[in-house]
């Protein structure tokens, strides 16, 4: 056991040792029933008399915090519900905690009004896919065949840019969909949000600028503000990012990166038509900026034609392109890709080892092994045919309970519909009454650098919930709204 003892404070040693096993019991880091370590042990550890152990000990007993069990030792007491940790105030940290600032920015949870949730509500603001589908059984037999079969080398750190066995299984399912790269060229993410950030860290410098569109997904505007980076919004329609203002915006502020969600947006469900992806490669090579292609939810499709990634259609490597297994399988695995080409890729592998040496080993050798027997692509097609009826479900239902003036997307893929409110209703003052009702939504303010300019519309997350559940959230918020 390693205590911070002070044998030059005026304190007892005893008291300081009393003192870490009282605040341990009353926090509950030492749970009732649990033994204390016995005396003769930790005297020897910590380097003092076995009275002094013992006198810390009887002081326990004697607050009634610890019994002591004749031959036994001391065990932990049941205890009223203590003093919480003293929460400490602006102004009580010392001055160089009191100076960080990160990024001059507040996390997207600060505009979320303070809602604790109650498992009874029914949760349509969520930005995952359904964690009930995926592939327990399976995944865990991957994963004792990768110990078994690769032993020690498995659990080691591996190669910083991934396990190759993956990448080069990575760069085959890319072909088909137009990309030609190579396990040269990719490099595993833990998410693809570790991806947006290394990214966006190696291209821009606080106080550039970079063009999104608007709203767009929270945690890149988060990645965006922490860095300084100047935020320019570009609208989206039913067809994506709208590239008339694109131009605008390019010739006006030059900006040093475009990022992009082509494939049903976050949060709007848009998907960026085809003829827009040519312009927009177009546009980035006569402005010469850089474009991340976020494809987070691409292969989750429903209907509707497949349009090329941005990636296919960049004749000279300016498209980097990121996606992700969080959203096509579970979040928790935390494996995400980037494909770039040329010094991009290289300078993109340091920057990833000074961040986290490598993306879990295990993990990933398990998720090729799942990706390359066509287990993956299984699973695929099951979602998606799920998914598809839940956002059926969905879209009936809005159909049902949404009052007069309020409209809705019907996307041809990914997670979410994205519902304008009647004119005058705000999100930001529905959402307590939706939990009220027992629903929540995720308020459209959350996918804005300005929230106010999304008080009128609301992310709701069709996949995550089961139909019957979709529907009565959905009858929920209806009657929210008319409250
Ligand atoms: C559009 C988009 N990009 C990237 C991410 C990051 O996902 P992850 O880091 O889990 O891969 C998310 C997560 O919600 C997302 O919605």
């Amino acid at each position: 056991m390693r205590l911070a003892l002070d044998p030059e404070s005026r304190q007892p040693l005893y008291t300081q040792i009393s003192g870490h096993f009282r605040d341990s019991i009353l926090t509950d880091n030492l749970r009732p029933g649990v033994r204390l370590p016995a005396v003769r042990t930790l005297a020897a550890s910590l380097g003092v008399n076995r009275a002094t152990v013992e006198s810390a000990y009887a002081e326990l007993v004697a607050e009634g915090l610890v019994t002591s069990r004749q031959g036994s030792g001391f065990y932990v007491l049941p205890h009223a519900p203590g003093e919480p940790a003293r929460a400490r105030r602006s102004g009580d940290w010392p001055a160089w905690q009191e100076r960080l600032r990160y990024g001059g920015y507040e996390a997207m949870s600060a505009y979320l009004p303070e809602v604790s949730r109650q498992t009874d509500w029914i949760a349509l603001d969520g930005g995952a896919c359904d964690p009930r589908l995926f592939p327990m059984d399976e995944f865990r037999r991957m994963l004792s065949q990768v110990m078994r079969r690769d032993g020690v080398s498995a659990v080691e750190y591996g190669e910083i840019a991934g396990y190759r066995p993956l990448r080069a299984t990575l760069a085959q399912v890319l072909a088909t969909q137009g990309i030609q790269t190579g396990a040269d060229n990719i490099l595993i993410t833990a998410g693809s949000q570790q991806a947006l950030s290394l990214i966006t860290g190696l291209i821009l410098s606080p106080g550039d600028a970079v063009v999104v569109e608007g709203p767009t997904y929270a945690g890149a505007l988060d990645v965006f503000r922490a860095r300084g980076l100047r935020i320019l919004t570009v609208g989206v329609d039913e067809d994506g990012m709208d590239m008339a203002e694109l131009e605008a915006v390019l010739s006006s502020h030059r900006p040093g990166l475009i990022y992009t969600i082509p494939n049903f947006h976050n949060p709007t469900g848009a998907c960026l038509d085809g003829q827009r992806r040519r312009q927009l490669i177009s546009l980035a090579g006569r402005f010469d900026v850089p474009i991340l292609e976020d494809d987070y939810v691409g292969d989750i499709r429903y209907e509707g034609k497949a349009q090329p990634t941005l990636k296919s259609l960049d004749p000279d490597g300016r498209v980097i392109y990121m996606s992700t297994f969080s959203k096509m399988l579970i979040p928790g695995l935390r494996v995400g890709f980037v494909v770039a080409d040329g010094p991009v890729y290289d300078h993109l592998l340091r920057s990833k080892r000074c961040h986290d040496l490598a993306t879990c080993n295990l993990i990933q050798r398990a998720l090729r092994d799942y990706v390359s027997v066509g287990r993956y692509h299984a699973h695929l097609q099951r979602s998606c045919t799920l998914y598809r009826r839940r956002r059926d479900a969905m879209l009936a239902a809005l159909e049902r309970h949404m009052p007069d003036g309020a409209t809705w997307t019907r996307p041809k893929g990914g997670l979410f519909v994205w519902a304008r409110l009647p004119h005058g209703t705000k999100a930001s003052e529905l959402l307590p009454r939706a939990c009220g009702e027992g629903m929540v939504f995720a308020p459209g303010g959350n996918f804005y650098i300005d929230p106010a300019k999304g008080d009128d519309s609301m992310r709701l997350n069709f996949a995550s919930n089961t139909e019957d559940v979709i529907i009565e959230g959905i009858k929920r918020l209806g009657r929210a709204m008319r409250r």
